[in-house]
């Protein structure tokens, strides 16, 4: 039995990389996970947490530093929640979301033998989001290095990024090179103007105050910028005041959105109201141009993006008389990618405000093979479904985290179009989905790709062929 307890400081050699960015190390046996830490370091860890399966603990003090550790970009990578794996080695980490894939599917009967291609790497490894959503707060975190200089810091006033686990506390982030280098400028351009205002941060724990979020979007293939501020009122002055100074201290910005939301939800959301600008901007993935609104899903890396659906066009192997369909399809930007080498794209998806961006979408593209249908798939996915729009040839699902409804999986084992591919940014619930196709369909072949760099997250395509289809040897 380990003699390892709560609030104990212990030694570790780090072993490998484990779920959720941390890392794994035993002590005689018995599992501790560590936040921090990267395999081959030699570490003292705070350990806050026990159980009989594992313990978790925090590196304190790094002892002997791994050789896939460089130095981190960012002053924040540390606490800051949006780059877990800044100090980890670009190739490391690659490695680290292959190993993760192959481990999903060896946890699983049935995908033993399953070889798992090498994760293909970002174009960019810095400033490749195109999204970024900021908070401003009335309760400011102070990183350590912050402490250590003994300054007087203002701690009524945030404008950044939570730090992880703590709802209240927000980073007041003066870098970041995840979104663009317009964007940290805009941060600190705004935090500035707001500042000499005195405009009041939100304050989570009481519900007062007047400025909430910033959400910055730009444009990765255009140079378009939306700015989008979310305050709790909209005083007309005050708005009209910040119009001006983006028209005349950041003229890159195309379009200047007020939200105005008075409820407690902590989501970015309210009444929109366009204040300068067409209200939205656009991106292109290949050939294909989007419309982005403020409340649009887009694929937050644009040029990783198209790299994921080509792996996608490859895997599913498309015909020129295909009839694909396209499900969990979002503002139909995998439908629009594969409609020229099909005969016919059938896309379904939840939302019926991204069902109407597709087909504005396929519209704007002149693209008119394309039919997408708006509702919940458990219910929408029935064979009345395939008699409306015809049994497909292919088949490209790209769900959410949680995975697909086990009846949209039976009706797929139902209908067993010959070509399956299934897109997954959660390969837990894509492997248990998997398994539940096992009986239908084999799997050729499992392609990672890696959306975002220095954070633990993968997203997976798997090629699946239906058993005695062409080719089945
Ligand atoms: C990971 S996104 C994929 C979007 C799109 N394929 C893309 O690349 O931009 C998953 C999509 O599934 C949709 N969705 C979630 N639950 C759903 C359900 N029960 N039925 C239909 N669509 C659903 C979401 O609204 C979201 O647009």
């Amino acid at each position: 039995m380990a003699t390892v307890s709560q609030g104990d400081l212990i030694e570790l050699e780090i072993e490998k990389f484990a779920d959720k960015g941390k890392s794994l190390a035993r002590v005689d046996g018995y599992v501790v996970f560590v936040e921090g830490a990267v395999p081959g370091d030699h570490v003292k860890a705070y350990v806050h947490r026990t159980k009989s399966s594992h313990a978790e603990a925090k590196l304190d003090t790094l002892l002997d530093p791994s050789d896939l550790r460089v130095e981190p970009r960012c002053r924040y990578a540390a606490p800051c929640g949006g780059c877990t794996w800044q100090h980890v080695d670009y190739e490391a980490q690659l490695e680290m979301k292959q190993q993760s894939v192959a481990e999903a599917l060896e946890h699983h009967t049935g995908f033993e033998d399953v070889d798992v291609r090498p994760t293909i790497g970002s174009p960019k490894q810095f400033f490749y989001r195109n999204k970024m959503d900021f908070d401003f707060s009335a309760d400011r975190w102070l990183t350590r290095d912050e402490i250590e200089t003994e300054k007087d810091f203002d701690t009524d006033f945030a404008l950044g990024l939570h730090v992880p686990g703590n709802f209240f506390k927000v980073l007041d982030l003066q870098e970041c090179h995840l979104h663009s280098e317009l964007s940290v400028r805009l941060v600190n351009g705004i935090r500035d103007f707001v500042k000499e205002n005195e405009w009041q941060p939100w304050d989570i724990r009481n519900h007062e105050g007047f400025l909430r979020h910033l959400v910055l979007r730009t444009g990765e293939q255009t140079g378009d910028c939306m700015v989008n501020l979310v305050t709790h009122g909209a005083p007309e002055d005050r708005i009209s005041a910040f119009a001006d100074f983006l028209q005349e201290d950041f003229p890159e910005v195309t379009t200047f959105i007020h939200t105005n939301h008075t409820g407690k939800s902590q989501n970015p959301e309210g009444e929109e109201q366009v204040i300068f600008g067409p209200g939205l901007i656009y991106d292109e993935i290949g050939d294909y141009r989007f419309e982005i609104s403020p409340g649009s899903f887009f694929q937050t890396s644009t040029l990783q993006a198209e790299q994921l659906y080509e792996v996608a066009r490859d895997f599913a192997d498309v015909q020129p008389s295909d009839r694909l369909y396209d499900l969990y399809c979002g503002t139909g930007t995998i439908s629009l990618f594969m409609s020229e080498h099909v005969d016919e794209v059938v896309g379904a998806e939840l939302v019926e405000a991204a069902v109407a961006d597709a087909r504005t979408n396929a519209e704007m593209n002149d693209v008119d093979n394309c039919t997408f249908v708006s509702g919940d798939l458990k219910e929408l996915f029935t064979p009345d479904f395939v008699e409306t729009h015809g049994r497909p040839d292919a088949l490209i699902v790209d769900p959410p985290r949680a995975g697909m409804h086990k009846d949209v999986v039976a009706q797929i084992a139902d209908l067993a179009p010959e070509r399956f591919v299934y897109v997954s940014c959660n390969p837990q619930t894509q492997v248990r989905d998997l398994e539940r196709l096992r009986d239908v369909y084999r799997v050729d072949a499992v392609q990672p790709v890696d959306m975002f760099p220095h954070t633990p997250h993968v997203e997976n395509v798997v090629r699946l062929t239906a058993h005695g289809a062409r080719g089945e040897g």
